[in-house]
């Protein structure tokens, strides 16, 4: 297909996204609407002819965007984020959609029902969500099952996090919780992200603290695995919190960050709903400039040391040059796919190659950090 043809394509389903599918969609209970989509995903998956009609309704390839980052081939930098696939449902169904890479989890290290419902909300104003999930999800061995005998189009990345329970509050036990999950996983998919950052948890996000994270990081040092390994961060610490998780990083097995998580801050930007709720994280436009500053913020202290991955707000091109141009290598996005339909995600990889053209560069690595 041509560009022309593509546009064409990408518009005419976003008009009937915007005007059928959302307002259907944004009348009925956000967790039932998520249970929904991983059903039809799931079926969309399982069939050959299901998959093509998704690749020719969604997908969108460019030289210009390919990228070999860590030994991992990534056909194009727009993934999905952790928390949409949380039980690797999807894996089949997900490059069809467009996705460059995809994560799934977060997974623990005990199965987890998450917190009491309800637990997701929309903001409309702020095109965010709340979301209070708490890390529900079935555990690492039913997971590592599912996907053992898989074969991915595209790279996968395995979120762990630990168990959202009074038991894994201990520092030793959290640790444990981790390294469950993480041996569960140790062979299946492309990359590992360690996700300290959840803020709808029991015990809150101990593993931000530089002594925590130095036990949790020799415990995983310790494990072997071909597997690169990210930190994903939360878009609410300081520069003084960033330092110190970079400094204990130095001396780890860490190949790159993920800027970030949902914010906990209710004074975040572009918030404009009265209501929002009291509990959860929330995700989309009110993470972006967060998200932005840690990006630049990284790239600026570590240059190209380490591989980032912006997330947090992403609903367009412009969008995701922003990020690229801060220092991202690669992005992810949940909550803009929610907002604008699944087929945003060429019209973000078709945008990318224009801005790219536009500005002279020939891949991604050359605008990387670029902005002024
Ligand atoms: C419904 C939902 C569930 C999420 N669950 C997780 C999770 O389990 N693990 C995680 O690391 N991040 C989770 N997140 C955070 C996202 O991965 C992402 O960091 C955040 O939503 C910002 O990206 P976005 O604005 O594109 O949604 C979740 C986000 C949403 C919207």
């Amino acid at each position: 297909m041509n560009n022309l043809t593509i546009a064409a394509r990408n518009k005419l389903f976003h008009l009937f996204y915007a005007n059928i599918l959302r307002p259907i969609y944004f009348r009925r209970d956000p967790e039932e609407v998520h249970n929904t989509m991983t059903r039809v995903g799931e079926f969309l998956g399982r069939f050959a002819i299901t998959r093509k009609i998704t690749s020719l309704s969604f997908s969108f390839t460019h030289p210009t965007l390919e990228q070999n980052l860590l030994g991992i081939y990534f056909p194009n930098p727009v993934g999905l984020a952790a928390g949409f696939d949380k039980d690797a449902l999807l894996t089949d169904i997900l490059p069809c959609v467009g996705f460059g890479f995809a994560e799934v989890g977060s997974i623990t290290g005990e199965p987890c029902p998450g917190n009491p419902k309800p637990r997701l909300w929309r903001l409309k104003e702020s095109r965010a969500l709340v979301v209070y999930y708490g890390l529900k999800n079935e555990g690492c061995e039913k997971i590592a099952d599912r996907l053992r005998s898989k074969k991915f189009k595209i790279p996968l990345g395995t979120s762990i996090a630990k168990t959202n329970s009074p038991v894994t509050v201990e520092t030793e036990a959290g640790i444990n919780d981790y390294l469950r999950a993480f041996c569960q996983l140790v062979d299946i998919g492309d990359y590992f992200t360690i996700n300290i950052s959840c803020p709808n948890a029991f015990g809150g996000e101990p593993f931000t603290e530089p002594d925590r994270l130095d036990r949790l990081l020799s415990a995983i040092d310790a494990i072997s695995t071909k597997k690169p390994i990210f930190l994903k961060m939360s878009p609410d610490l300081s520069e003084k919190q960033i330092d110190a998780i970079l400094q204990v990083c130095e001396n780890h097995r860490i190949h790159g960050f993920i800027c970030g998580n949902l914010t906990k801050k209710r004074g975040a930007p572009k918030i404009y709903d009265k209501m929002v709720p009291e509990k959860g994280g929330l995700s989309g436009k009110p993470t972006e400039e967060l998200s932005n500053a840690q990006i630049r913020f990284i790239y600026r202290k570590t240059g190209a040391k380490y591989i980032i991955i912006g997330c947090g707000g992403i609903f367009s091109a412009a969008d995701a040059y922003t990020k690229i141009k801060a220092g991202a290598s690669l992005l992810q996005l949940i909550t803009g796919m929610i907002f604008e339909g699944p087929q945003l995600i060429g019209e973000i990889n078709r945008g990318l190659v224009q801005f790219l053209k536009r500005d002279g560069f020939h891949n991604i690595r050359e605008a990387r950090g670029t902005e002024k």
